[in-house]
């Protein structure tokens, strides 16, 4: 029953209904199975547990499938357990739509081929709120968190000092932080809310008592990093080896702020590679981006198959990492759309 693993994992990831890997009524009326659903994803003692409208529309299409595929009511039922469950659900009081969207859920995110887990909180259904698209993890978060779960990927982070810009909810730095086996991961973003957030979920991606090595602060683009008492234990002081970051280039505007951050990272904070992913809507936008590299770093842009060369004295490298997004109905974690394109480049210093 390899499926419920699967189908679980995207329950926990509040996936919408129409992409979960619901196998069809006749698998599900089988008593072992109803069993297991139960077990896995509605027992009320499973943390985070999804909320209640979700829970609801989940079970109400797995219950209508097993009904339909009962062919003789003396032998097929329906498992007591899931009846109880939905009983419970249609006696609780529905929160209304705007409730529903404005709501903060636990969403537990499982790294594809793996048990490994992130825990982040955040309103899905809110796209820009509080002036910020920070209140939801991103496609293209989702992609590098994929990236960095790979043994490619773990190794560019593995022991090292690592700071992630526009977090958003940290779900990037809480996977470093919990399962990557980073030195310290610096967390930042401008909004102070988004930090708070980030705190609170901490607790829930610790091993045990032990503390994962996450330092939230707030940054925001084009101001110094100061070292504020929240980033007082910062294992080396403000050093780092590796920047992250991802869906950060969706505004023009943004983009100065952004580069003359990614200048101050490699001169006065040690960071000898940058890894971003952006999910390309709009491919002037991200242009304006990789050619604002080209002129902060230097004058001439050389293109070598799908790299560029920029500099003068070959200082610094773009590269289009070669990692590619599994296909939506071929991933096994980190589930997310690749309707758009997602790109995940270096920017390095050259040798
Ligand atoms: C589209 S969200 C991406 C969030 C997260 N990286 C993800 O992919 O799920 C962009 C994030 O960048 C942050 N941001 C925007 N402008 C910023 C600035 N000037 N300084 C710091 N963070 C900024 C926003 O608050 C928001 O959290």
């Amino acid at each position: 029953m390899e499926f419920i693993h699967k189908l679980a994992a995207q329950y926990f990831q509040l996936v919408e209904l129409n992409h979960l890997d619901l196998p069809p009524g006749s698998v599900l009326v089988r008593p072992e199975v109803q069993a297991a659903l139960y077990e896995h994803m509605f027992d009320e003692t499973i943390f985070p547990i999804p909320p209640h409208s979700y829970r609801s529309r989940v079970l109400k299409q797995i219950l209508s499938r097993i009904e339909e595929s009962i062919t003789d009511p003396e032998q097929d039922e329906i498992n007591d357990d899931l009846m109880e469950s939905w009983s419970t659900l249609v006696s609780q009081p529905k929160p209304s739509s705007l409730q529903q969207a404005q709501q903060l859920s636990l969403v537990k995110y499982t790294a594809p081929n793996s048990t490994r887990t992130v825990t982040t909180s955040e309103s899905r259904g809110l796209i820009l709120s509080g002036g910020t698209t920070g209140n939801r993890t991103w496609e293209a978060a989702l992609h590098l968190g994929s990236f960095l779960a790979s043994n490619e990927g773990e190794e560019l982070v593995r022991g090292k000092r690592v700071i992630e810009l526009g977090a958003g909810t940290g779900f990037l730095a809480l996977f470093c932080a919990r399962h990557l086996g980073v030195q310290s991961v610096v967390v930042t973003d401008r909004e102070p809310f988004l930090i708070d957030n980030i705190n609170a979920c901490i607790r829930y991606n610790q091993n045990g008592e032990k503390p994962i090595p996450i330092y939230p602060a707030v940054w925001e683009w084009g101001t110094s990093l100061d070292r504020t008492g929240e980033l007082d234990g910062v294992e080396g002081g403000l050093k780092f080896d590796v920047a992250l970051g991802a869906d950060l280039i969706y505004d023009t505007d943004l983009v100065p702020l952004l580069l003359s951050t990614v200048g101050d990272l490699f001169d006065n904070y040690g960071v000898e590679q940058f890894i971003i992913a952006a999910t390309l809507r709009n491919e002037d936008t991200f242009r304006t981006f990789l050619n604002g590299c080209g002129e902060l770093i230097s004058r001439r842009e050389e293109i070598l198959s799908n790299m560029l060369t920029m500099s003068e004295t070959n200082k610094f490298t773009v590269e289009t990492l070669s990692f590619e997004s599994t296909p939506s109905e071929d991933q096994t974690g980190f589930f997310h759309s690749t309707s758009i394109p997602i790109r995940t480049y270096r920017i390095s210093r050259a040798n």
